[in-house]
């Protein structure tokens, strides 16, 4: 089972996983569909693989709905990225945060555990954020003290604990793995990446919170979903792993670089303008996290996990991917991805 197979990394999981891993298995992908979901990124993925391949909507915290899902498919490893994932919406209104990433990780957990043993693996994907802010220097380990500083990633903590005590307290074979800053396709144009992309293409105000100093550790998403086969394969029962790409960038540096790259790959704007003028400093986010870097060392020498791209491959790699996926930008930005859901399967 994997769950949020529709959002961003679960759906680049699921491609990885059918198309090049050589996984010789069935996968049922359980996602509610929120507005971060997006089923048109795995339309291809449903038609190519068919019986390999199964959907079923729903949410992770509904626990009759998801005790179907486990006998059904008769579950044997859940790999869990179903998340509200989005730091400024966790701002706003933390509820469906509380809701998904806490209650629902502990509706799969309890689930999990009653069907033991044969669960093998439960797999829970995090984040670096539930560490907290770094100075200057350091790294976060995978003994780095907790200190979650926005509702998302206290919410992220909240699960990391409740599948750490899963494990010490009944015996639940887990993994958890910390991951930083994922970018690359098919990510929905609100988190910065792609949408500076997008905004520097349509010649658009390019939005950079504070002074733009805030340092994030960059990681493409194929290196990310290679790391999670890599510890679903062979990560040891109860430990956790960081994964990071040793790409700790400034916000402003990234942005310059994506205006630098559409102004070589995309047409001009009007006058030849440099996109880097759009750039507009706006105000920065409450309880902004201002250093994250991750020691990746735990899972490069246990697990033999390198990642593939650099930052400068793996930009290029997305920049281009928006130029050329046109359809698929498209349906994001004008919503009709969210008018097919509501037509499938009812809003
Ligand atoms: P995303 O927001 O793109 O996708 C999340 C998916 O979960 C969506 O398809 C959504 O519909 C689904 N979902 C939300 N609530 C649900 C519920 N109650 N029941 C079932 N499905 C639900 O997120 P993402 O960027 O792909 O992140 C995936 C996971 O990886 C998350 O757990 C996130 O915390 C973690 N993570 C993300 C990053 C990153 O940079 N994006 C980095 C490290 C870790
Ligand atoms: O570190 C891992 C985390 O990375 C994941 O756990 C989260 O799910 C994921 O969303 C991401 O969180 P961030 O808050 O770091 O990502 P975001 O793309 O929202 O912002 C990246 C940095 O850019 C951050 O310092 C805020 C800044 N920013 C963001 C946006 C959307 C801007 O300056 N302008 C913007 O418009």
């Amino acid at each position: 089972m994997v769950t949020g197979g529709c959002g961003f990394i679960g759906s680049n999981f699921i491609r990885h996983l059918l198309d090049e891993a050589g996984f010789a298995g069935r996968i049922v992908n359980v996602d509610k569909l929120t507005y971060a979901a997006n089923p048109l990124s795995l339309a291809d993925v449903a038609e190519k693989h068919g019986a390999r391949y199964a959907f079923v909507r729903a949410d992770i915290a509904d626990r009759a709905a998801m005790a179907r899902v486990f006998d059904e498919f008769a579950v044997d490893a859940v790999c869990h990225f179903a998340a509200e994932s989005h730091v400024d919406r966790s701002i706003v209104r933390p509820d469906d945060f509380i809701h998904t990433n806490i209650l629902g990780t502990y509706t799969l957990l309890q689930l999990a555990r009653e069907r033991m043993p044969r669960i093998q693996r439960f797999h829970h994907v995090s984040t670096d954020e539930v560490f907290g802010s770094l100075g200057a220097q350091g790294y976060f380990t995978e003994t780095t003290a907790y200190s979650p500083n926005s509702p998302y990633s206290a919410s992220k903590a909240s699960s990391d604990h409740l599948v750490r005590a899963f494990h010490a307290t009944y015996g639940l074979p887990v993994t958890v793995s910390n991951c930083s800053n994922n970018y690359g396709p098919l990510q929905f144009p609100e988190k910065l990446i792609p949408l500076i992309i997008l905004n520097a293409l349509e010649g658009k105000p390019l939005p950079v919170y504070g002074d733009g100093r805030q340092i994030r550790d960059w990681l493409y998403v194929s290196d990310h979903c290679t790391a999670v086969w890599r510890i679903l394969q062979a990560g040891q029962d109860g430990a956790t792993y960081n994964v990071g790409g040793r790409n700790e960038l400034e916000n402003l540096a990234v942005v310059n670089g994506i205006c630098d790259l559409v102004d070589e790959l995309a047409a001009p704007l009007p006058g030849r303008q440099a996109r880097r003028e759009l750039i507009t400093f706006v105000k920065d986010r409450p309880g902004h996290d201002r250093r994250y870097a991750i020691d990746c060392t735990k899972i490069e020498r246990e697990l033999g996990w390198q990642p593939a791209e650099t930052f400068a491959t793996g930009l290029r790699r997305t920049v281009q991917w928006y130029l050329t996926n046109t359809t698929w930008v498209g349906q994001v930005r004008s919503g009709e991805y969210q008018r097919w859901i509501a037509a499938h399967y009812g809003a």
